[in-house]
């Protein structure tokens, strides 16, 4: 299903309460909510609204652990870009999550140990009865997490090379495209599949284009959201311009 708000800090504060709830109906039943989280600059009123529910609402982040979808690769975790620094800034610093409970995947391994740590996030991921909710933004590549065109259906996590287009979308954040990493370690099409619920948002009629292919397109590894289609738990969440393309 698609959800249109008037505006993304309308659709940001209804992704919030959903998150909340999800946390608040785990927290009664004793178990604890696993997340996948997304970064980006669409999920930041998402982040903003969950530490105010956190600060003003009493809303407990004791419970929760969490998975980000994905982190450059080589990243260090304290450079400013990266998205260990990222989650800190925008929700992990002013909420009371156990740091032990977070998952970043590391963007400072030896090339030789990837492999080895994409498995055991996979497994970590399972051992907890896998995500509940998937939260996700779209790059105009059409990518999901970093799983670029090209990307298959049933893909784990593992390293990537980035698109083009997403190294130029990426290269403000590091003053030119030649500073961007060419590769990310990220969950794959077949790891966010396989959460129960799946939110994909995305503002402003710069993702018009790519929002019209995700959800309306053919499905296809060209287009690695068109897959979304085939979920029944995804639901997109957009505002009026990111959906001003959809017939
Ligand atoms: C981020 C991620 C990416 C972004 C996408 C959109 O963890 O996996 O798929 O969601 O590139 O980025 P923004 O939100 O900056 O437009």
């Amino acid at each position: 299903p698609v959800t249109v708000y008037s505006d993304q800090n309308a659709a940001s504060v209804a992704v919030a309460k959903r998150i909340a709830d999800l946390i608040r109906k785990k927290d009664a039943e004793g178990k604890p909510a696993v997340l996948g989280l997304a970064t980006g600059v669409t999920p930041i009123k998402v982040y903003a609204e969950l530490v105010r529910l956190h600060k003003q609402e009493g809303l407990s982040f004791k419970n929760v652990i969490t998975f980000n979808l994905d982190e450059y690769y080589p990243m260090k975790p304290d450079a400013v870009q990266s998205y260990v620094t990222f989650m800190n800034e925008n929700l992990f610093d002013h909420v009371d999550i156990k740091k032990a409970n977070v998952h970043i995947p590391d963007g400072t391994l030896a090339p030789d140990s990837v492999a080895a740590f994409c498995l055991e996030y996979e497994k970590q991921i399972e051992e907890l009865g896998g995500l509940d909710l998937q939260i996700l933004g779209i790059g105009r590549t059409g990518h999901i997490g970093f799983n670029e065109p090209g990307s298959a259906p049933n893909s784990g996590t593992r390293l990537v090379t980035l698109d083009d287009l997403t190294r130029r979308d990426a290269s403000r954040d590091f003053g030119g495209k030649q500073n961007v990493p060419t590769k990310a370690i990220t969950m794959g099409v077949g790891t966010i599949f396989k959460a129960r619920e799946i939110i994909l948002m995305a503002w402003s009629a710069k993702k018009a284009p790519i929002v019209r292919k995700a959800v309306e397109g053919e499905i296809s590894g060209e287009v690695p959201a068109t897959f979304l289609q085939l979920s029944d738990s995804v639901e997109f969440i957009l505002d009026v311009d990111a959906a001003s393309d959809l017939t």
